[in-house]
């Protein structure tokens, strides 16, 4: 049985952080909204209480009945975690004059305290909250301060619960991964035996008995998720999994043929779909880009269902589905900023059982089980691409002609951050072909071509981005070699721009 401590999320930033940690050490975690807690499962080891964007003042401050909880396993709240449990066990929680935010130098008071065995006295802990513990019932017992709050950490005596005001999950909390190693191994008592190969043993043998002799298909992407879905099926149930990998016209220079030719010599048993006329026949005249993200969608769909339906007794439709777009889909707070679904529907159309080996994975986590199974670094370590790809960066109505510029652009743009080994300190690259055309001059003749755009950017999950300051010396091989070699475009510019306020692609 797998053990796993349960993250209940009051709907704080962090709390998918907190379970990013947790799998650090190597212990399983899933994360359940507030009022779901799942009291029936026999692995449950621990539980900790998220923060959240409320104060427990708030008159819609979220509550649930904890009496379920305290004293059948060990509890950790944390920020408005440790603050619900002060306030439902009669304590007193203000707002506080005094607003400690960001760094803050923790005292502990005692060193026996199990959750605090091997952190160091005075190290830095984040802060990040408007309220503070002013009061507490006698059975608390203040086990760490900070300057500004006295009740910083503290122990319920008689059961095995805990509370921090401070963010063990954040990387400026100096032994804040020390903290949540006590918690989950010390306390619940972790074997921290959950790895990439676990993963991959366990996963395999769930997906034989789940799928027994049964056929599935899969949509490959080029990506690194459906790619890494598609060799775990592939060790569980060998050629009874059937990859359909469609290009549509919009992939990256000579990015079909590449990756087909990869695909095949991992073993994968893969239908190369070349449905390129399709997709630019239905895109002509289409300039709306949600119209374009819409009419590729949809192209899809239908591509796939035709190749789909040429195959026998087909009972499963795999899917690389990951655990941030599962968390997305069962958020209590709604505070999703912006979402990309681009095969939403294809289940439903299909008629078939939905079977999703990634679903309870973050991404870097299936990057690490992508490196157990023996995929190449070079695919795991493949930037992000969009679903709708090119057609989202060809600004306007896509034609078989642009295509062709943006990726010639595109490829040398690419070739160059590998050649100068920026590629993988870049999170995303890539090239936009604008419907600008400006003046030029070539030897002696007049231009007057296209502007493309090159685009950089830092991120950890695409959320938020910054540009990436390349240097000049690159960005100018890179202009040169472009205007020099593209039929069409005489003028490159790089874009500046970070996320907020503005996004990674330009559509
Ligand atoms: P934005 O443009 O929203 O992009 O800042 C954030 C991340 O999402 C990718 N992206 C998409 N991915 N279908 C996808 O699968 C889409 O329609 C789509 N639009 C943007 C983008 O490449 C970046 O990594």
């Amino acid at each position: 049985m797998q053990e796993k401590i349960i993250i209940l999320d009051f709907g704080s930033q962090y709390t998918q952080l907190i379970a990013r940690r947790i799998r650090e050490l190597n212990t399983y975690c899933e994360i359940y909204p507030y009022n779901k807690f799942p009291a029936d499962d026999p692995g449950i080891i621990g539980v900790v209480l998220s923060g959240s964007p409320y104060s427990v003042n708030d008159p819609q401050a979220l509550q649930i009945d904890l009496s379920g909880i305290r004293r059948r396993w060990p509890l950790l709240g944390i920020c408005y975690g440790a603050q619900y449990l002060a306030k439902t066990s009669g304590g007193t929680v203000e707002s506080s004059d005094t607003r400690e935010y960001g760094k803050a130098h923790l005292v502990w008071h005692d060193d026996a305290d199990p959750l605090m065995k091997g952190v160091r006295d005075n190290s830095i802990v984040w802060m990040s909250h408007g309220d503070s513990i002013t009061s507490t019932p006698e059975d608390f017992i203040n086990v760490g301060s900070t300057a500004d709050v006295r009740n910083a950490a503290f122990r319920i005596s008689g059961e095995e619960t805990w509370g921090v005001q401070f963010h063990p999950e954040v990387y400026h909390s100096e032994d804040g991964l020390k903290v949540l190693g006590n918690f989950v191994a010390g306390i619940c008592g972790s074997k921290q035996d959950w790895t990439p190969a676990s993963f991959i043993e366990s996963t395999v043998a769930q997906l034989r008995e789940k799928l027994g002799d049964d056929k599935v298909v899969l949509a490959l992407s080029g990506g690194v998720d459906s790619t890494v879905a598609a060799v775990l099926l592939n060790r569980a149930i060998g050629s009874r999994l059937t990859c359909i990998f469609v290009d549509n016209g919009l992939l990256r220079y000579h990015e079909f043929e590449d990756v087909l030719a990869d695909y095949e010599g991992m073993g994968l048993n893969v239908i190369g779909v070349d449905a390129k006329e399709h997709f630019y026949a239905n895109l002509a005249g289409v300039t709306d880009p949600e119209k374009k993200r819409k009419v590729i969608g949809k192209g899809f769909i239908d591509i796939f269902d035709r190749e789909a339906h040429k195959l026998k007794d087909i009972k499963w439709l795999a899917q690389g589905t990951i655990y941030p777009d599962v968390i997305e889909s069962l958020s209590i707070t709604g505070m999703v900023i912006k979402s990309h679904h681009n095969v939403g529907g294809l289940p439903e159309k299909m008629n078939l059982r939905l079977v999703e080996p990634l679903r309870l994975l973050f991404k870097d986590e299936v990057r690490r089980v992508g490196r157990e199974l023996g995929i190449s670094p070079k695919l795991i370590g493949r930037h992000p691409f969009p679903g709708p790809g090119l057609g989202v960066r060809i600004l306007g109505e896509v034609t078989p002609e642009k295509v062709r510029i943006l990726q010639e652009a595109d490829h040398i743009y690419i070739q160059g951050l590998r050649d100068w080994n920026l590629y993988d300190k870049v999170w995303q690259a890539g090239t936009i072909l604008t419907p600008i055309r400006s003046v030029g001059v070539m030897g002696d003749e007049r231009t007057y071509e296209n502007v493309v755009a090159l685009r950089a950017v830092n991120s950890t999950d695409g959320m938020t981005a910054t540009w990436t300051p390349l240097p000049h010396e690159f960005l100018a091989e890179v202009s040169n070699s472009i205007i020099r070699k593209v039929r069409g475009v005489n003028r490159v510019v790089y874009d500046i721009s970070s996320k907020p306020p503005s996004t990674i692609e330009w559509e």
